[in-house]
């Protein structure tokens, strides 16, 4: 019976490490250097902006790349996400199964743990600043708009956000991996259900459009 279960654990991880390496790339439809080229060009046509409007602009220029696959940007469906003891807003431009990008930040700043991932994840800063450490590192790493901070999968970092800091994220791994860290917090302790539910609507409507779309 041990065994068993030993040997299932192994075919698991073998199985999502294979994937991860081999197959899901396969479906990865954003790319890290184009979105993070697109930042830096909206940055420097929106000197002295605001963060809304660098977003509004952003998710022009991304809608025009790629149409098939991102939401327009609008400020309704933003919704608080907990997660890793840290609080922010976010806007869901795309979910899939392998891939997510999103708007994430605060107005008033916030702090926690990044979470560990099944998946890597890009953090380009649009306004503020983010610190990121290690657990061996005595001094931050900081990152400024239009700086991409690389979470490399399976690696989990301390982080903070100063007031108004806003960023755009790409996750390319098992999304579906990700989700318990991203909504554990509202069970255990805000019990923010009707944000919950609108994040879970978001997601679930998100993810089956894209299926339909040919889109894993
Ligand atoms: C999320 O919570 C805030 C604060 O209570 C509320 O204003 C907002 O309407 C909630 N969002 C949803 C989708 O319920």
């Amino acid at each position: 019976m041990k065994l068993y279960f030993f040997s299932f654990l192994i075919f698991i991880y073998f199985f999502f490490d294979y994937s991860f390496r081999n197959w899901l790339p396969n479906f990865y439809k954003f790319d890290k250097d184009v979105i993070h080229k697109l930042v830096l060009e909206t940055l420097k046509e929106n000197q002295d902006a605001d963060a809304k409007s660098i977003m509004i602009d952003l998710g022009k220029k991304l809608k025009k790349i790629y149409p098939k696959y991102i939401n327009e940007v609008n400020f309704n469906d933003w919704v608080f996400n907990n997660a890793g003891g840290a609080m922010g807003s976010m806007f869901v431009l795309h979910i899939s199964i392998t891939e997510y990008l999103i708007f994430f930040g605060s107005a008033i700043g916030t702090e926690g743990s990044t979470g560990m991932h099944y998946a890597d994840d890009y953090f380009i800063i649009l306004s503020g600043r983010q610190k990121a450490s290690d657990p061996n590192e005595m001094t931050p790493r900081i990152f400024k708009p239009g700086e991409l901070n690389h979470l490399k999968k399976g690696t989990i970092n301390h982080y903070s956000l100063d007031e108004g800091s806003f960023a755009i994220e790409l996750a390319q791994g098992w999304i579906p991996l990700m989700i318990p860290f991203g909504i554990l917090d509202s069970f255990t302790s805000t019990l923010d259900f009707l944000n919950l539910s609108k994040t879970f609507k978001i997601m679930t409507k998100n993810i089956i459009k894209n299926l339909l779309n040919g889109k894993f």
